[in-house]
């Protein structure tokens, strides 16, 4: 059992560790505003609805947040310096193909073209929500290339603080896990894409049956590749509107960065769907954006974000309301946080279920 004093020093590299990364990939955010600054064919201008934090605001609670992220170590919940990153080799190969795709993902934007992976072979039987190139990004979720890429693209996005986001999940998984057999329970990330948190959860659970399920086979090979050193972890290729998994056959469900991606009857759909396949008095835990009113200072931040990346199902998400969307699930919420850009949101499914 790791002491306190050793939880501490460990806290300590953690922090230092994040603050370096964040650092790096706020680096590279600017580069790559500065690339794209100079392609020139500007986006068309938008006025700010609302207030915008500013650079000193965003440095500000990004610390913040590292150091709460470091608490997660302080407290046992987790190991310190869990990158997910790969090596340094893969890490330059990704970047350098992130930094060579923006002339072509900036045409895109500047062009409002959001249809270019309608012409993929890869579309075959998938719904039209999927179909688009989200964020602009080149192949959408349909094709190796952007699996390969979304790591980097959404670090440099979020500032180095993605996996810090994810991370915040283990806290409400510690609370339920305590006591209990790892070996006898089951997980489910639901539209796991490239597989970073499974990575992050088996990090700290390797004995945790888990399962992840996507609906891009491109992003399930990366998963793949990303988890291979792990054991008793299922991939399935499938909608999370129809889960081919059993009724009350997981303990604990968790879903990131997909509701904001959902046209808003699909959003519940894939909501009652999670709420099937859990077990009663089993948890779910959901990451995505900060809705509007979460954070003061950051509202005009979220209206702005589908005007500049292709979201088309974001600015109806920001005003959603996912409490009442768990209890129409047969879901009981339970409590939320903000986590630097996104919210946690955790709920139960009560022991006598009232739906199922
Ligand atoms: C923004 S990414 C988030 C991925 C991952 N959860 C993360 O934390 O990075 C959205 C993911 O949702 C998946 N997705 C979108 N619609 C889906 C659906 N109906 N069923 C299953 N997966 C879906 C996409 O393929 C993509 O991997």
């Amino acid at each position: 059992m790791a002491s306190a004093a050793n939880n501490r020093y460990d806290m300590y590299a953690h922090f230092a560790g994040q603050i370096t990364r964040a650092g790096f990939y706020t680096g590279l955010h600017r580069l790559t505003n500065e690339i794209t600054a100079r392609l020139g064919q500007r986006p068309p201008p938008f006025k700010p609805e609302g207030p915008m934090p500013g650079p000193i605001d965003l440095f500000r609670d990004l610390l913040a947040f590292l150091y709460e992220d470091a608490q997660l170590v302080r407290e046992g919940i987790c190991p310190p310096l869990d990158n997910q990153d790969g090596s340094l080799l893969q890490q330059f190969i990704r970047i350098r193909k992130m930094i060579q795709d923006l002339p072509v993902s900036h045409r895109r934007r500047t062009q409002r073209d959001v249809d270019e992976v309608a012409k993929l072979p890869e579309i075959e039987g998938l719904p039209d929500y999927f179909v688009q190139n989200f964020h602009y990004q080149t192949g959408g979720y349909l094709t190796d290339e952007s699996a390969r890429l979304y790591d980097v693209q959404v670090e440099t996005l979020f500032l180095g603080a993605t996996n810090a986001m994810r991370r915040q999940a283990l806290k409400p998984i510690s609370e339920f896990i305590h006591g209990r057999d790892q070996r006898q329970l089951a997980a489910l990330d639901v539209a796991c894409g490239t597989g970073r948190f499974i990575g992050q959860l088996k990090h700290v659970y390797p004995s945790l049956p888990v399962t992840g399920l996507d609906l891009s086979a491109a992003y399930l090979r990366e998963a793949k590749q990303h988890t291979r050193a792990r054991r008793n972890i299922r991939l399935v290729l499938a909608n999370a509107e129809e889960m081919p998994l059993a009724d009350r056959s997981q303990d604990i469900v968790t879903c990131f960065f997909l509701f904001h991606e959902l046209p808003p009857d699909v959003r519940r759909q894939v909501a009652r769907e999670m709420a099937r396949v859990l077990k009663p008095g089993g948890l779910i835990v959901l990451i995505d954006s900060l809705q509007l009113g979460d954070k003061p200072g950051y509202d005009g931040l979220l209206k702005a974000f589908p005007m500049r990346f292709h979201e088309p199902y974001y600015r109806h998400y920001i005003e959603d309301d996912v409490a009442a969307i768990l209890a129409g699930s047969g879901l009981v919420y339970s409590k939320s946080w903000n986590a630097l850009m996104s919210k946690v949101v955790v709920g139960r499914k009560p022991k006598r279920s009232l739906h199922h």
